[in-house]
């Protein structure tokens, strides 16, 4: 049963919210323009904030359909919910549908995490917030969103297996935004809602 929630976890993710947004409403990939992420903050710089906000919308439901997905197949297991919570990031990132070229997964982490643990995930939220407010660099927000999470999740007393997932995560996050991670070190990282 972990399997199968893996595997409809994954094509859920799949469906990449932004390139099909993007592709109807502009007749543009995406993934040819701004930043060449398929996610919402691209989506804002290419189409405007109505767009981005359909975007982060869906990719948040998504995520937490499939943890949905994963508790009720698995009937309450918590691995697939977790198998189903990654698979989805994953297929986010990797679409299968659009030839593997997809996002981070920040939107579709925050559905998972919001469902999986949900106190650590709104108090890092906050932060993450009051930093890309502070900033408008979004990434800077989602890294840190996604690597304080497992450790909010620790201090919080969570079990052992829900930190480790967050780990995972994290790791997934880190990895994906390795680009955003050098520019953000040359101070050369794009910022939202501004011309430089
Ligand atoms: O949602 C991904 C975000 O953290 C960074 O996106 O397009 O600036 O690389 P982008």
């Amino acid at each position: 049963m972990i399997f199968l929630c893996a595997i409809v976890g994954y094509l859920l993710g799949s469906v990449s919210t932004s390139t099909l947004v993007v592709r109807w409403a502009a007749n543009l990939d995406i993934r040819q323009h701004g930043s060449g992420n398929a996610g919402a903050t691209n989506t804002l710089r290419v189409l405007g904030l109505r767009y981005a906000l359909l975007v982060l919308a869906v990719d948040i439901l998504k995520g937490m359909a499939a943890v949905g997905m994963g508790h009720v197949l698995g009937r309450g297991d918590p691995w697939a919910v977790y198998a189903a919570g990654l698979a989805a990031i994953v297929g986010h990132n990797w679409p299968v549908f659009f030839g593997f070229r997809g996002g981070k997964g920040v939107a579709t982490t925050i559905g998972v995490l919001a469902l999986v643990m949900f106190t650590p995930a709104a108090l890092t939220g906050a932060i993450a917030i009051a930093l890309v407010a502070l900033t408008r660099y979004v990434s800077l927000g989602a890294l840190t969103f996604t690597a304080l999470t497992p450790v909010a999740a620790m201090l919080l007393g969570y079990p052992w297996a829900k930190v480790a997932f967050a780990v995972i995560v994290a790791a997934l996050s880190i990895y994906r935004h390795r680009q955003n991670i050098g520019r953000l070190r040359r101070g050369e990282e794009h910022k939202v809602f501004s011309k430089s």
